[in-house]
């Protein structure tokens, strides 16, 4: 079976890699040019863990090809994969989905009777239907099918995602789209992964209503840790104790600086519009949302309030940029509301992250960068923990003391004890650490 994979971004580069991996012939198509160079060449445009190995090891058994040259991919092709961007529309929060439909009409002009198109972009329910509607326009009479297939992988940890997910969901409503999936995605099936096959508007309703429950989940135990503090008790015991209960699950109970990335934050938009739309407003995404934006606000003032009375000229030392850990990833991050808002109160702030600098630097002016996690100590004020990066585990937490001018950390991922920084003589506050109660 050929596949073509419209789109190489996050989601369709890994995909297309693991399906050449699953020993499938893929191409992968792109109108940037110079990132398909760059690809041929073996060089990732992202930092994943392991994709360089596995698009290394495709190109060389010839399973996986790169190419701006889309008509010709997606005729060779039994198969094509849409996997193009789906961003916020400007103003009111619903997906774009411009790129989707340009590629429909384009496969639809060059594809050969009986392809299935799959669309993985993260699409809004309704799309696909919209999808076949297009592509009949441009072929009327000739065989196709379409299918949703959305993706639920991580950044940081997507090829393991990708290989040993929780479940495949599949929308396709004619037998040859479902065979097709379904051979695609034997290699997983062998390992008893469940896969949900399903209508269109399943398949992508599926995808929305994940994102929004887990960014839903997040933003209840921040709320959960903002308690925490008030009442003298520890959300990490807390979201243990919930977690344990099957029901609720242990999993994206991490209190942190509020979610960010390229899916929450667009997806939970595009969900609560889509809500608006239909006259069925999805009052808790919408909240979730609110509270999630207001958290990052609340991040700012809580490094502000660790410089004392008056923040201006002090100077905050930040250790991680990324939205999460394992990525260069900054859509959306919260360092892009927290440092401009710290900026805009005076403060210098000078950063580290192990990937994150050349996606970082355009986007936040006047932020300074070292090389060394250590570095941002020097003369320090206060010390922020923004990303949970394994590498800062692991500091000495007496030789950041050494380094500061000031005494306070600011710890949102909770990646420190408060005994061990209360040890090296630094001020520790982390997320949802109450002061301990006061005896029986
Ligand atoms: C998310 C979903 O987890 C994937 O299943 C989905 O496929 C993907 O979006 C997508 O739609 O493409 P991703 O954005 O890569 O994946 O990263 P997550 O690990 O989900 O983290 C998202 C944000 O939530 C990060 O800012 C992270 O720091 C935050 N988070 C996550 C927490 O604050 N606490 C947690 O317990 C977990």
């Amino acid at each position: 079976m050929r596949i073509a994979m419209i789109g190489t971004g996050y989601v369709g580069l890994v995909s297309g890699v693991c399906f050449s991996e699953f020993g499938f012939d893929v191409t992968c198509v792109d109108v940037d040019a110079d990132k398909i160079a760059r690809l041929k060449a073996g060089e990732v445009p992202i930092y994943e863990p392991g994709l360089d190995d596995l698009i290394d090891r495709n190109l060389k058994a010839g399973r996986l090809a790169f190419t701006t040259a889309f008509d010709e991919a997606v005729a060779a092709a039994d198969v094509v994969f849409v996997a193009v961007g789906t961003p916020s529309r400007r103003g009111d929060g619903e997906a774009d989905l411009t790129y989707v439909f340009e590629a429909a009409r384009q496969i639809a002009r060059a594809m050969r009777p009986e392809t299935v198109v799959v669309v993985k972009s993260t699409v809004v329910v309704g799309t696909c239907r919209k999808v076949a509607e297009i592509i009949r326009a441009e072929r009327p009479g000739v065989a196709f099918s379409v299918a949703s297939n959305p993706e639920f992988l991580r950044e940081g940890s997507a090829i393991e995602d990708f290989m040993r997910p929780d479940r495949v969901v599949v929308g396709a409503e004619d037998a040859r789209a479902e065979d097709v999936l379904r051979r695609l995605y034997r290699p997983l099936y062998l390992r008893e992964t469940p896969i949900l096959v399903s209508t269109l508007e399943n398949a992508e309703l599926t995808k929305y209503a994940a994102n929004a429950f887990l960014a839903l989940k997040i933003t209840f135990i921040n709320e959960i840790a903002d308690l925490c503090e008030k009442v003298g008790a520890d959300v990490q015991k807390v979201a243990s104790g919930i977690g344990l209960d099957k029901r609720i699950g242990g999993k994206f109970l991490h209190a942190g600086p509020g979610y960010g990335g390229s899916c929450f934050p667009k997806d939970t938009s595009a969900l609560a519009a889509t809500g608006q739309r239909h006259g069925a407003p999805l009052r808790l995404v919408e909240t979730t949302i609110d509270v999630n934006d207001r958290r990052k606000r609340d991040m700012a003032q809580r490094i502000l309030a660790s410089l004392g009375p008056e923040p201006a000229g002090k100077t905050v030392g930040m250790l991680g940029i990324a939205f999460k850990p394992n990525t260069d990833d900054v859509r959306d991050a919260p360092s892009l509301a927290i440092v401009p808002a710290l900026q805009a109160a005076g403060v210098q702030v000078i950063a580290h992250d192990p990937e994150a600098r050349a996606q970082a630097e355009p986007l936040l002016p006047g932020l300074e960068w070292r090389d060394d996690p250590y570095e941002v100590a020097d003369a320090a004020d206060a010390v922020a923990v923004l990303t949970e990066w394994n590498v800062y585990r692991g500091l000495s937490l007496s030789e950041i003391a050494r380094r500061m001018r000031g005494r306070a950390v600011v710890d949102m991922r909770n990646i420190w004890q408060a005994s061990d920084a209360a040890e090296a003589g630094l001020s520790y506050r982390g997320i949802g650490k109450g002061a301990v109660g006061g005896g029986i």
